[in-house]
């Protein structure tokens, strides 16, 4: 007979894992490559294969087709290679799209690229007056949004927000410049009102945005280094399958014990944008 450890789960405390459906938006990275560095992952003088970058992102999106969401996919444009990172092209709640206002003029004209579909697609779109890079910085657990700056996205644009959304943002002070956007250095893992649940990496904030987030999520996954290096921490969570880096292995063993279902992909490629999952997948909640 095994001496099994007590889990949270036999003990009845830790909510049952159940997967809610989801929509999003997508782009096919058809134009990507790496020719400016507005991050430390990229490096222009470093080869990209586009080939390899679209056969990798397909395995993304035929795991969400697979796993029954509903995918949307907006059309690549030439000259833009970030596209592919379609978090960054707003948030969207309650039917509102909040758009885009990039920090690098190389990225830019993906901004209204972004609301245009939005507004094609029906959602109502709110023109940003301040800097935003949508869902790269905005996170979404229970009726709070998580907002990071220190980066990308200016504080401004987290009480722009605040008021278009009608919800509390909480700002995030990001300080180390390999975890940028906010989804490189948290994950929601389950968004749902009373059991919200995050996985982040202590050392990507300021000791003020740590307390804040020691406080609210007592219980979070702390990802180590190794796997955050590996951007394991930009994944996607539908509260049960959690699309992951297949590197990142110490944040799936850490996911199964707290019940999830951990799907590794390899986006290596895209990496090399320093962009994961997460990035290239944006939330649209009608
Ligand atoms: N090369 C892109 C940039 O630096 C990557 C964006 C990654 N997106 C994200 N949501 N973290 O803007």
């Amino acid at each position: 007979m095994s001496t099994a450890i007590q889990t949270d789960e036999q003990s009845g405390t830790r909510p049952e894992r159940r997967p809610t459906g989801r929509t999003v938006l997508m782009c096919r990275p058809e134009h990507f490559t790496v020719v400016y560095r507005i991050n430390p992952w990229m490096n222009p003088a470093e080869p990209t294969d586009t080939s390899l970058a679209l056969a990798q992102w397909q395995v993304l999106y035929d795991t969400y087709l697979g796993l029954g969401y509903d995918v949307h996919l907006i059309d690549p444009i030439p000259g833009l290679p970030d596209m592919v990172y379609a978090a960054n092209g707003g948030f969207v709640i309650d039917g509102i799209a909040y758009g885009a206002r990039f920090t690098y003029p190389e990225r830019a004209p993906e901004g209204p690229a972004y609301m245009d579909w939005f507004r094609a697609a029906g959602f109502d779109v709110r023109e940003p007056e301040e800097i935003n890079e949508g869902e790269g910085d905005f996170l979404l657990v229970g009726e709070t949004i998580l907002a990071g700056t220190g980066f990308r996205s200016h504080s401004h644009s987290h009480e722009e927000l605040a008021r278009i959304a009608d919800r509390e943002v909480v700002t995030l002070r990001l300080v180390d410049p390999s975890f940028y956007h906010l989804d490189t250095a948290v994950a929601v893992l389950d968004a749902t009102p009373g059991q919200e649940h995050v996985a982040y990496l202590p050392t990507a904030f300021d000791a003020a945005s740590l307390a804040v987030l020691r406080e609210r999520f007592p219980d979070a996954i702390l990802v180590n280094e190794t796997d955050a290096a590996v951007l394991g921490l930009n994944s996607f969570s539908d509260g049960y399958n959690v699309v992951i880096a297949s590197r990142a292995t110490d944040f799936e063993r850490q996911l199964r014990e707290h019940g999830y279902h951990p799907i590794g992909v390899d986006l290596s490629e895209l990496l090399l944008g320093g962009g994961g999952v997460k990035c290239c997948t944006l939330e649209l909640r009608r």
